[in-house]
């Protein structure tokens, strides 16, 4: 063998674990990209379970199509001849730094994936250093998510407007209290939608355990012993207003008594002025909106269409993400989410000048396909894809992403 044969020869690159698992080069052999997650969590957990990680508004998902190819059809031109280093993917969002720009988007139902859903994201998050955003729907309270998850935690809110806010408040004040330093409000659901595959699955709106379901339930094993570990999925932030006993359909109601519309910008002021901490605004499209939301003082917002699940008629999240930036990205973080599933992805939306990329369904298709380890192995998977990309087109740190040439054929101007 001489000597040129052996430069040619690929070494096999060692696998950094952000999760700290060891197992993650070996989990990485049988799931080396977040698609192979999603193929064996349809197989591994209840139809129903699947269908709710998966399924988006409208025909055949078409806005979750939309998003990723919005994603796929950005182009990043590569600058060569300089040798690559180990690219450092840190980032500092409001004041905290963050071990890439990567975060955990908030979920209602992780624990209908897995059971305990909630906690295993939040752990990883945490072990991993990633901003990890608690949903009011989540299955898990502030208060546990803090004990867990105490340097990453945000907090998510959905608007709860009755009795001038009462519970809306309170939930902000238990945050607060139990040390969590950012604040979302979601502005993208004034309605409830439809998500067809959810009402063909007989789980939207209730959750009534039938034959068809028990049978579901009786092909995924492990599922069903993760539920004898965890318990049944709750609300758990409701639940407290609802009565330590109420039955989960007692919950649902409630939650759907309680949960109504979005917030207006007169709310958006009102939360600005009670919280302490750093405020963002979650599902904003319009440049002009995201100007809205920073005149009343919020810090960043987040470019979002709900990942697919509201209507398929809205833009990709990334088509709009130039557009805000150049409306406030001065005076604002902007970040985004919807359609993100790889390095390439966080790579791409950072480029075009978000802080940071939020990921939604890929992280449950991680708990869907590997339970407890999913999470963990999701984060492992995007930060080792964000690096290489950065190798891969010659930056030696973020920013350099920023002065590259880009093709994005679908980026919408105003
Ligand atoms: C099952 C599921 C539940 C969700 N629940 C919430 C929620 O409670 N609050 C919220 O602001 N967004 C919610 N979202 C939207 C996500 O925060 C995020 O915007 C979206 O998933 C990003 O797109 P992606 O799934 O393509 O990554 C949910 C998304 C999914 C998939």
């Amino acid at each position: 063998m001489d000597d040129r044969t052996a430069i040619a020869v690929p070494q096999e690159k060692p696998l950094f674990s952000y999760s700290r698992n060891p197992r993650y080069p070996a989990l990485h052999r049988h799931y080396p990209s977040v698609d192979y997650l999603r193929r064996r969590a349809r197989r591994h957990i209840p139809h129903f379970a699947f269908e709710y990680s998966d399924g988006g508004s409208g025909q055949a998902d078409a806005g979750i199509k939309r998003n990723w190819a919005a994603l796929d059809a950005i182009e990043l031109v590569p600058r060569y001849g300089l040798l690559p280093t180990p690219p450092p993917c840190e980032v500092e969002l409001f004041g905290h730094k963050y071990s890439a720009p990567i975060g955990v988007a908030p979920m209602g139902g992780p624990s209908i994936i897995w059971p305990g859903g909630d906690v295993h994201l939040a752990r990883a998050a945490q072990r991993a250093r990633i901003p990890y955003m608690l949903s009011t729907a989540g299955g898990a309270t502030v208060e546990e998510i803090a004990a867990i998850a105490p340097d990453v935690f945000w907090f998510q809110l959905y608007r709860l407007a009755n009795n001038d806010h009462a519970l809306g408040l309170d939930l902000v004040r238990r945050a607060a209290a139990v040390g969590c330093r950012t604040l979302v409000l979601t502005l993208d659901v004034p309605v409830r939608t439809t998500r067809p595959r959810e009402v063909a699955t007989g789980i939207a709106g209730a959750f009534n355990v039938n034959p068809a379901i028990l049978a579901q339930i009786a092909r995924a094993p492990g599922w069903a012993m993760a539920l004898g570990k965890y318990g049944v999925p709750r609300f758990a932030n409701l639940r407290s207003y609802v009565g330590a006993n109420a039955s989960l359909n007692e919950v649902i109601a409630f939650a759907q008594r309680e949960l109504r519309g979005a917030f207006t910008w007169d709310e958006v002021q009102k939360y600005r002025d009670r919280w302490k901490g750093s405020m963002i605004v979650k599902g904003i499209l319009h440049p002009q909106d995201a100007e809205k939301a920073v005149a009343l003082g919020v810090d960043g917002v987040i470019v979002s269409n709900h990942g697919g699940r509201q209507i398929e008629a809205l833009p990709a999240p990334i088509d709009l993400l130039p557009a805000v930036v150049r409306q406030v990205g001065e005076r604002a973080t902007v970040m985004m989410d919807s359609g993100v599933r790889s390095g390439s992805d966080v790579v791409r939306a950072y480029a075009l000048g978000a802080a940071a990329a939020f990921v939604g369904k890929a992280f449950l298709w991680g708990l869907g396909a590997l339970g407890e380890e999913g999470p963990g192995h999701v984060i492992d998977l995007l930060i080792e894809e964000t690096q290489a990309a950065l190798g891969q087109l010659g930056a030696h740190n973020l920013d350099d992403l920023r002065s590259l040439t880009i093709r994005h054929p679908g980026a919408l101007q105003f």
